[in-house]
């Protein structure tokens, strides 16, 4: 884990309140693996004081990317940086998806910005003799975030695109229509969607690891900021920052606030 001083590189609206913010972090790209985090310390002013997580979209070289959607006050003074500003950087922390276990085919599965985590990983299964499926869901075609991803199949809530219907139901269609050998599911996404994949894993017998979100301080397991229950294993509580974002969707205990 490094704390750099990073220069912006690029950043590029993708549409709607969608951009794609491009950074020099030579020693994070060095060793950052699929699913792992930065957190981003968004301006040199004492507000806001936390830093924020991002999920590493990609790397290309020394520079990092990371997908974001505006919807908050720091990630709205994100996304007015501008190339050659400076940004405090702190990565790469947390764990990866795994890729051991008895598994022939990876169904990546992407919700809203969810998405974000998916390339990474789709680049380093690419090495390996697995069959990879994405599924990207996103409220609208003009939501829908495919770069650098393999074998993507798309849902819209709207039906504007793809599938009708949520990320899930798509998954459960292609499991039930398909001939899937020996699948993993690979998930990350808003809370419902992470339980609803992590039912239908159970319902399926299909492995299944899931990247959680949540609100976060230090980032590095140090104010015990970021507990998720867990379920069969010997400590009741994890931490995200440190012990995750990834877990095995069966440890985990979800909890939705409506
Ligand atoms: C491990 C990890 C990886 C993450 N990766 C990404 C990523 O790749 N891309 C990304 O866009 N976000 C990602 N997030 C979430 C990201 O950290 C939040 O979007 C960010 O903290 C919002 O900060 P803000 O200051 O803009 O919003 P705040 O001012 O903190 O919140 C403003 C409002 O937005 C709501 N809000 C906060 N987060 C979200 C959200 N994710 N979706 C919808 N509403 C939200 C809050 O409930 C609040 O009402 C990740 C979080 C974690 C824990
Ligand atoms: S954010 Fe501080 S312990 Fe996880």
């Amino acid at each position: 884990m490094k704390q750099i001083l990073s220069k912006v590189i690029g950043l590029e609206n993708l549409g709607n309140s969608i951009y794609r913010l491009t950074f020099e972090a030579p020693e994070i790209a060095d060793k950052v693996a699929p699913g792992q985090f930065v957190n981003i310390r968004i301006s040199e002013e004492y507000s806001p004081l936390l830093r924020r997580p991002f999920s590493v979209y990609n790397k290309t070289g020394k520079n990092l990317q990371i997908l974001f959607n505006a919807v908050g006050r720091g990630t709205n003074i994100l996304s007015i940086k501008k190339e050659g500003d400076k940004l405090d950087v702190i990565g790469p922390l947390g764990n990866s998806f795994s890729l051991s276990g008895q598994f022939e085919t990876a169904l990546l599965v992407g919700g809203g910005m969810g998405v974000a985590s998916l390339p990474l990983l789709c680049a380093a299964i690419q090495n390996k003799i697995i069959h990879v499926v994405t599924f990207v869901g996103a409220k609208n075609k003009e939501s829908l975030i495919v770069d650098n991803l393999r074998n993507v199949i798309c849902a819209t809530d709207d039906g504007s695109k793809g599938f009708r219907g949520n990320v899930v139901s798509l998954v459960e269609q292609h499991i039930n229509e398909m001939n899937v050998v020996k699948p993993k599911i690979f998930a990350c996404g808003p809370p419902p969607m992470l339980r609803a994949i992590s039912e239908l894993a159970k319902k399926y017998k299909i492995l299944c690891e899931v990247s959680i979100e949540s609100a976060m301080a230090c980032g590095i397991g140090i104010c015990q900021g970021c507990p998720v229950e867990r379920i069969g294993t010997a400590n009741k509580y994890s931490l995200v920052c440190k012990d995750g974002p990834i877990f095995d969707s069966n440890t985990i205990k979800f909890v939705l606030h409506d």
